[in-house]
């Protein structure tokens, strides 16, 4: 009897975990009017109809921490979805074979179920739905609750965390990992370090009482110490990066920092121009933000 794929959990008031192959999560989050989606993973069909059946009561809109695939590529079953601008580049990991890689290499791997390879086979191509651009300060009004975006890159040039002020709960995406991967090479090593930690920094100031993670879920505070504590050593020069097969990398106590564009196909995400992600996108439609008179879903 195969696992099942999919695995919910209530983790506070009016907030759900939906992980896929263990190994990455959505979040649900439902006021008294509305529900907000944060991410849709690699893929595995049925998310929606599991969101529909089993966790949400109102309509709800879908947002993306960030573009890789492993968090939108679940968004071909949903009919919009609201995610920055600035990592339009970060879609064309979206690629169906790159979505299979990740289910065979990274999931079924690291969780020994031969029964879940067979997903990597129901994976469709994306047919994206609309996509809507936000900006740092952009407010979900759940009704009773609000979620607001802050620009949080690092990880990808758009990543985004989102801020529930009834719980005062922040969704991280893959800005805080046990790896942190920072993806943009057009900075250099210190700069990325830099940008990160301002960011961390910056969104600790909200002083949330929970951090979700897009892998791994609920933080340990003891890992934040450590990635902070990495960044600063090799800001200061007292920690040096060494090189290792799936790149460079900065390590203290649990928490390692990685600069390769290592992810999940083992092979690194291809670094591509605007242009390219746009012609991997064109004939999609693409809004602006705040247009809230269409549907949701
Ligand atoms: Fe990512």
């Amino acid at each position: 009897m195969p696992k099942d794929p999919f695995r919910i959990k209530l983790l506070d008031d009016g907030i759900w975990e939906i992980e896929q192959l263990r190994s990455v999560s959505s979040f649900y989050i439902e006021g008294t009017d509305r529900g907000l989606l944060i991410d849709t993973g690699v893929g595995i069909p049925g998310l929606r109809k599991l969101l529909e059946d089993k966790v949400s009561s109102v309509p709800y809109s879908v947002v993306a921490t960030h573009g890789h695939m492993d968090h939108v590529g679940g968004a071909g079953e949903f009919d919009r979805i609201y995610m920055c601008g600035k990592d339009i580049n970060s879609l064309k990991t979206c690629q169906l074979q790159l979505r299979k890689g990740y289910v065979l290499s990274s999931a079924c791997a690291l969780q020994g179920d031969p029964e879940w390879e067979k997903l990597a086979d129901a994976l469709e191509d994306i047919s994206f739905p609309e996509l809507v651009f936000i900006e740092e300060g952009y407010v979900f009004d759940l009704g009773g609750r609000t979620v607001t975006v802050y620009e949080t890159p690092g990880h990808s040039p758009g990543s985004v965390s989102l801020f529930d002020d009834k719980t005062q709960s922040l969704f991280t995406g893959d800005l805080i990992s046990r790896i942190v991967l920072l993806f943009d090479s057009t900075l250099d090593y210190r700069s990325r370090v830099e940008q990160w930690l301002t960011v961390v920094e910056r969104i600790s100031m909200l002083s949330p009482r929970h951090i979700y993670r897009g892998h791994g879920a609920l933080l340990k505070v003891n890992l934040l110490g450590d990635l902070i504590s990495a960044a600063r050593g090799f800001l200061d020069g007292s920690i040096a990066v060494t090189h290792e097969e799936r790149g460079d990398v900065i390590s203290y106590g649990h928490a390692r920092i990685q600069f390769g564009s290592t992810h999940a196909d083992g092979k690194g995400v291809s670094e591509l121009s605007d242009d390219a992600a746009r012609d991997y996108l064109s004939g999609y439609v693409i809004s602006s933000q705040k247009d809230e008179s269409k549907p949701a879903v």
